[in-house]
């Protein structure tokens, strides 16, 4: 039994009695706690591969803020890892891989990931499933996760972040069928991998194509978001006798809000550059009534408590002045709050209580107006 179901609801655009509510990397070095597990467990990757650490920082936002959704605690990088690129993650620097897919030789080496070398996720997401639960009742429901085919192909050729992903975009450019050849190593890695997220208890799944919104349009629908439809077309949909909503992200990805709705998924999540209630207003027009998730700027939690006030109250506002889903819901329904990207790692944490509170008090009285 699922105590607080909101967020699931809200996912297939049923009625809420409030707006839920998580944040993408609602665990992590913003909260001293996180920071403490991970001194203990040596690094971050230590942390991600033990299970109990992993469910240990994923509960901890839980315990601090009134949030809908508990999220896997792991990392995108984790199935290029178990294709042996080597992950490595320096202090200050971010992740990086010892071997970076630059030639045709490695390329055609390359085999989908090793699903035995994955079962830490699996057992951290059984073990979290576990902890939420007390007496046969959950208190929220469980996200898993994947990169996108084509954000885990720039990581996997770059070998690291960039600004630009250089090397994968000339490989696009250049020579197509090599990143062809990736993208469809990649499909058949992030769909077994979060099928395997779901037989281990994960209730929805989100793709993070951080990456998308760089490429040119025309390139964007056929090698990010054709792979994050072919992964989705895989994807187990029910499962304990519930449905498990799938939610994509293209970061940059609001000019292609339409061309998202196409492929079979349940949320669009949205960075800050497109509005909720444009968007809302936009899918009503194609007549694709989607749930949407986001998208307020991770900087605005610098501010002060009346500004994070302020900013929440106008996205929830102009939402409940677009039209609904449809006639018999409230327009606040089928929509997710979160912001439009990561929680930066230097947020105050009374920021998020701040944010929190407003999310709920303001969007219950908005319900009952
Ligand atoms: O949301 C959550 O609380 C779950 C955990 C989660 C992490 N990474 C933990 C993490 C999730 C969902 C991710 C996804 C992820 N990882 C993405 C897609 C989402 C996005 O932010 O765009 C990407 C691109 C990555 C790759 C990655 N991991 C980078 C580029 C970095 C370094 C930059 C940074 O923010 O530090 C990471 C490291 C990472 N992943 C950290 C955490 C908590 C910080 C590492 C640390 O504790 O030292």
């Amino acid at each position: 039994m699922l105590v607080n179901d909101r967020f699931l609801r809200a996912c297939f655009g049923e009625a809420v009695d409030q707006t839920p509510l998580w944040l993408m990397r609602q665990a992590g070095r913003y909260l001293p706690e996180y920071n403490a597990t991970r001194a203990r467990a040596g690094s971050f990757l230590g942390l991600a591969k033990n299970p109990s650490y992993a469910t240990e920082v994923t509960l901890q936002p839980l315990e601090r803020y009134p949030l809908d959704a508990a999220i896997l605690f792991s990392d995108i990088l984790t199935i290029p890892d178990a294709m042996g690129l080597g992950l490595k993650f320096t202090a200050g620097e971010g992740p990086s891989f010892e071997h970076p897919l630059r030639t045709e030789e490695a390329i055609k080496k390359l085999r989908p990931a090793d699903l035995d070398q994955l079962q830490y996720v699996f057992d951290a997401v059984s073990e979290i499933r576990k902890a939420l639960t007390q007496d046969g009742q959950q208190r929220l429901p469980l996200i898993g996760f994947s990169g996108s085919p084509w954000t885990l192909a720039c990581y996997m050729i770059d070998g690291s972040g960039s600004d630009d992903f250089r090397h994968a975009k000339t490989m696009l450019f250049s020579r197509p069928d090599l990143l062809e050849h990736i993208l469809a190593l990649n499909i058949e890695s992030v769909a077994a991998y979060l099928g395997e997220q779901v037989k281990a208890g994960a209730q929805a799944l989100m793709i993070f194509d951080t990456w998308g919104g760089l490429l040119p349009d025309g390139w964007y629908q056929r090698y990010s978001l054709a792979a994050m439809q072919k992964v989705i077309a895989r994807l187990p949909r029910d499962h304990e006798g519930r449905k498990v909503p799938v939610i994509i992200f293209t970061k940059g990805g609001g000019l292609w809000l339409n061309d998202m709705a196409q492929i079979g998924a349940d949320v669009i999540a949205l960075d800050w550059t497109m509005s909720i209630s444009r968007a809302r207003k936009q899918l009503l027009a194609i007549n694709k009534p989607l749930a949407l998730q986001g998208n307020l700027d991770p900087l605005i939690l610098f501010s002060g408590s009346k500004q994070i006030t302020s900013a929440a109250k106008t996205l929830l506002d102009d939402l409940a002045d677009a039209p609904p889903l449809n006639s018999g819901l409230h327009s606040l329904d089928g929509h997710i709050f979160n912001l439009g990207h990561g929680i930066n790692q230097f947020t105050p944490p009374e920021s998020v209580q701040a944010l929190a509170e407003t999310v709920i008090s303001h969007s219950k009285a908005l319900r009952i107006k």
